[in-house]
């Protein structure tokens, strides 16, 4: 059995179905993120894991005990909140050596595991320090040597970087994840910000109003979303509906136009959904040659809109239908000629495309 383990977990509050068929196992060390929207569940399934909320049904295993009825305080979890949740009138040593001294551990014990702490946190220098003495980066970096230092079992983030601003965020993220693996703590963290995921989780569990969408490693579930839900959340995507001809080939409903994909999780006459990612795509004045196999599409410019790294570009078809398309900064020469009303193609290759169910 995996170390820690979400066995078909629910949760009601009264009327609402918070989480529901919470299924997820994580194994020893990793570090886990679950994603998705506002409101999904996500502070509730990491909060039932914790022992602040109860579970409606289901179970929780914790290195091979069922923890489900065991109190939050024995359960030893460390966490880490949104706010920094800091005493303000204790110095950066105290706030960290708090929970061992709730613990009653020995005066010299609590004074050499805040030092290590302390040092893993790169923040040595200012144990001596007020709250208010710091940066929010630094703030946040106390919290999580308060997380860490009772030796937990399992480290849990609540949306630990939402009070940062951009630049912090991205280095305190860095951080967090460089402490994650060099203490080898097992984590679970809540987000909802993709990026956020991506970069710092060895594997993601996409949320959506209270269920598991998808679980996988951050490069899986960008590649191959499982649904229409996943393809959005997880960055941007283009959808066709329509139905599959045959083997290896998809038909538009709207437009009559047949790609090419892999069919191979659809039977033929089955309706789907054909997706390609806005960056996986290039456009160009004249029709690409045939030869090249690419699935294309013919449409006019909307919009072509500059956002420094790249440039996203509307097109409309004939039938309505828009298409998104970003073009790396290098194409800037190329978008700036372009005038709304260009007709324009939209090209592709068979592999960048995946089908999704309806
Ligand atoms: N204490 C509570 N009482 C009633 N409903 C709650 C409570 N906490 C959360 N909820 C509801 O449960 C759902 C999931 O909330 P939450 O786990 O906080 O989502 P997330 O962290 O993904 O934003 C939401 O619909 C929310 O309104
Ligand atoms: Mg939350």
């Amino acid at each position: 059995m995996s170390y820690l383990k979400f066995n078909d977990v629910q949760k009601d509050y009264e009327g609402v179905r918070a989480v529901s068929h919470f299924d997820l196992g994580i194994e020893r060390g990793e570090m886990v993120a679950l994603l998705g929207p506002s409101g999904c569940g996500k502070t509730t399934s990491l909060r039932m894991l914790a022992g602040f909320v109860s579970v409606t049904s289901g179970s929780i295993f914790l290195d091979g005990r069922n923890i489900t009825a065991v109190p939050a305080y024995s359960r030893n979890t460390g966490m880490v909140f949104q706010g920094y949740a800091l005493f303000p009138h204790m110095s950066v040593a105290q706030n960290v050596a708090f929970g061992l001294e709730m613990r009653r551990l020995p005066k010299a014990e609590i004074g050499r595991r805040v030092t290590r702490a302390l040092e893993r946190v790169r923040l040595s220098a200012l144990a001596d320090r007020l709250p208010r003495q710091l940066s929010g980066g630094q703030q946040q970096r106390v919290a999580l040597a308060r997380a860490i230092v009772i030796d937990p079992a399992v480290l849990l983030l609540d949306e630990p970087l939402s009070a940062l601003d951009a630049r912090l965020r991205h280095e305190v993220r860095a951080e967090i994840r460089q402490v994650q693996q060099e203490t080898g703590l097992t984590t679970l963290m809540v987000t909802h910000d993709q990026d956020e995921a991506l970069s710092m989780a060895d594997r993601l569990v996409i949320m959506n109003q209270g269920r598991i969408e998808q679980i996988g490693q951050p490069a899986e579930v960008y590649e191959n979303p499982a649904n229409r839900f996943v393809a959005e959340f997880m960055g941007k995507s283009n959808f066709i509906g329509g139905t599959v001809v045959e083997a290896g080939r998809f038909r538009c409903a709207a437009s009559d136009t047949v790609f090419s994909c892999d069919t191979s999780r659809f039977t033929p006459g089955a309706e789907a959904l054909l997706s390609f990612r806005p960056e996986r795509a290039r456009i160009t004045a004249t029709p690409p040659d045939t030869i090249s196999g690419a699935n294309v599409l013919a449409g006019e410019l909307k919009t072509a809109t500059y956002l420094g790294q790249s440039i996203e570009v509307s097109i409309a078809t004939a039938g309505g239908q828009s298409f998104n398309i970003l073009l790396p900064n290098s194409d800037a020469g190329l978008a700036a000629g372009l005038q709304p009303g260009s007709a324009l193609h939209v090209s592709w290759a068979p592999a960048d495309t995946r089908l999704l169910p309806v």
